[in-house]
């Protein structure tokens, strides 16, 4: 959900002001994608990296990821919206992750959309964390095999995704779900998220219907 602070500043706002802008927006793509028949909807909105920002720009996330569960849960849960949450709640506060694994364990047997939110997430660090865990579980290095990685990745059960699309223009994947979308199709669009609404998405989810999905074979195994 790139593009945000550039919102804001065209618009003469401060940066909060484009991630209350982006996350007015995330509910529009929440609707569309339940509308849509899109089953899986993994946004990123907290990186690894983004520790690295102002204290008070951080202060401001991880207050409307707050203000989101206090306010939208109900609603979400009424819509049949599963939340998850891959990366890790280390350096939260403790009223915070209590709130993500109480909304999580309220959500988690529906089934209309599963809405998984990347916070505190980076793609490397979840690699390190399934490797630690299977060395942890004694995982003999014969036995280790792509499954074995996945089942220990925070996606564990979830498909890979199919199509990831980067908003703002940035032509990189910014260690997002590196090892998931490996044969995933990208789109990107320089739209700034705030404005990235249901018929931007409609666009990207046609361009995705006319790509030829190879996974490294050739275009007519019939040549
Ligand atoms: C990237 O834009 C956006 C973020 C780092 C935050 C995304 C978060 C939200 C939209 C809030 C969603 C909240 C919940 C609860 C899911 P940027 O700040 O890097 O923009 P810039 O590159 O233009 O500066």
């Amino acid at each position: 959900m790139d593009g945000n602070g550039r919102w804001a500043r065209s618009r003469g706002l401060p940066r909060q002001a484009g991630h209350r802008a982006g996350t007015e927006n995330l509910r529009r793509i929440i609707k569309a994608c339940s509308e849509m028949g899109i089953k899986i909807l993994t946004v990123y909105a907290f990186s690894t990296e983004n520790w690295g920002r102002s204290m008070k720009e951080i202060k401001g996330l991880m207050s409307i990821l707050e203000r989101v569960i206090d306010q939208e849960l109900d609603e979400l849960h009424a819509n049949e919206v599963q939340l998850r949450h891959i990366g890790v709640l280390d350096g939260l506060s403790e009223t915070l992750k209590e709130k993500v694994q109480a909304a999580v364990e309220l959500t988690k047997n529906n089934e209309r959309l599963i809405l998984c939110l990347a916070w505190n997430y980076g793609g490397r660090q979840e690699i390190v964390h399934a490797v630690r865990s299977i060395v942890a579980g004694g995982g003999r290095p014969e036995e280790i095999d792509e499954a074995m990685v996945e089942s220990h990745l925070f996606t564990a059960g979830l498909p890979d995704p199919d199509l990831v699309v980067r908003t703002s223009g940035e032509m990189r994947v910014s260690n997002f779900l590196i090892w998931q979308a490996a044969y995933a199709e990208y789109y990107v669009t320089p739209t700034y998220w705030p404005s990235f609404g249901p018929d931007e998405l409609e666009k990207a989810v046609e361009a995705y219907s006319k790509r030829d999905r190879r996974f490294g074979l050739v275009a007519d195994a019939s040549d």
